[in-house]
């Protein structure tokens, strides 16, 4: 059963919305013991969200904003994008046979986001200028021009979103006792919180969770409770100097009694290359800042280790292999001798 249908009851879906689908949700719920016990938690799960059709949890906002589009006789779609929206948007819309337009910060954005919009046939334009710029153009197209924006400023994203924490929910029988995630435009946490609450609302969990969500330090405007102007992280995702919804991520902050905070980008570079080592699963760099944001609240005694986490890894690993290839130097060819390759791993 396709996520819209799945979820129909929980979702804006009428009699005439189409229900359209590229197998997107039902994304695995991975335990990470190893990293549980390094990070010192009870208990720690993986919502890996890089399984969605696209690569990202984008997907799941995409196909109920696209679905409302096609609903209300749209032809064409925007949005701007650090990279996973646009590869997102451009799969729904060729899907649904819409014209997307994205909006993208040029040589901001990862390389593997940038091949998914051309593949998908997106009209693709590069600004000189952060996704901040980007976002008020898209804003401006979306009051001038018959075209919808698909952002996570059209509540249809935000409300697809929720799924993600109705599967938890459905996986774990209750809500987890809190959830790490990263923070860019600040929809997710949002949509994360909205999801919760309606649950709980309908009797499905015992509690709500705290909302533990981290910011890169050089793009951490909510953190700092100002703007940045020029943002610069190396989690290119998250990369953002003025979140659209972050008054509703300050809500769900104080709602849940939970934390936004910062993370270095040495931090989320080692939260990363410990998911992958330890418990075999490739994110892309922004989405281990909430396992990097976990892990410094331990080291404070923020955090309490008898609970039961979960962090959601926003994007796939394969989205950003250059960053992964930089950081960690890919090898130098060797002759194809035996004696070579023994000494190649200091046999
Ligand atoms: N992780 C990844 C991999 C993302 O692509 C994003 C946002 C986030 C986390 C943050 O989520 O914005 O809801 O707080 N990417 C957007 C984009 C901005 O254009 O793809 P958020």
């Amino acid at each position: 059963m396709s996520l819209l249908e799945r979820y129909r009851d929980l979702l804006p879906i009428t009699d005439t919305t189409p229900l359209i689908s590229l197998a997107e949700g039902n994304t695995p719920l991975i335990s990470a013991p190893r990293l549980a016990r390094e990070i010192g938690v009870r208990e720690l799960w993986l919502k890996f969200e890089g399984m969605n059709p696209t690569g990202s949890f984008k997907d799941r906002g995409m196909v109920m904003a696209i679905a409302k589009a096609l609903e209300e006789g749209a032809r064409s779609v925007v949005c701007a994008s650090t990279g996973n929206t646009s590869a997102s948007a451009a799969a729904y819309a060729a899907r649904a046979g819409l014209e997307a337009v994205v909006i993208v910060p040029a040589g901001k954005i990862a390389l593997g986001k940038l091949a998914q919009a051309l593949m998908y046939g997106a009209k693709l334009v590069a600004v000189d200028g952060n996704f901040d710029a980007a976002l008020d153009i898209v804003r401006k197209m979306g009051d001038n021009y018959p075209i919808t924006v698909v952002n996570s400023v059209n509540h249809y994203r935000i409300e697809g979103q929720t799924t993600a924490a109705y599967e938890i929910v459905d996986t774990l029988g209750d809500a987890p006792d809190a959830l790490c995630l990263p923070v860019g435009n600040a929809g997710n946490i949002t949509a994360y919180w909205l999801g919760f609450r309606r649950y709980h609302e309908r009797g499905k969990t015992t509690h709500l969770p705290k909302m533990l969500g981290f910011q890169a330090e050089g793009a951490s405007p909510i953190v700092q409770g100002a703007p940045f102007e020029k943002p610069h992280t190396l989690a290119t995702a998250i990369n953002i100097g003025n979140p659209a919804s972050w008054r509703f991520a300050v809500g769900a902050r104080d709602e849940s009694k939970g934390c936004i905070d910062c993370v270095s980008d040495d931090e989320i570079v080692v939260a990363w290359r410990d998911l992958a080592r330890c418990e075999g699963v490739f994110c892309e760099p922004a989405s281990a800042a909430g396992i990097a944001g976990l892990r410094k609240l331990m080291q404070q005694g923020a955090a309490e280790p008898d609970a039961r986490y979960v962090a959601v890894l926003t994007g796939h690993g394969l989205k950003d292999p250059a960053m992964a290839v930089e950081q960690f130097a890919a090898p130098t060819p060797i002759a194809p001798t035996m004696a070579a390759i023994e000494r190649a791993l200091g046999w």
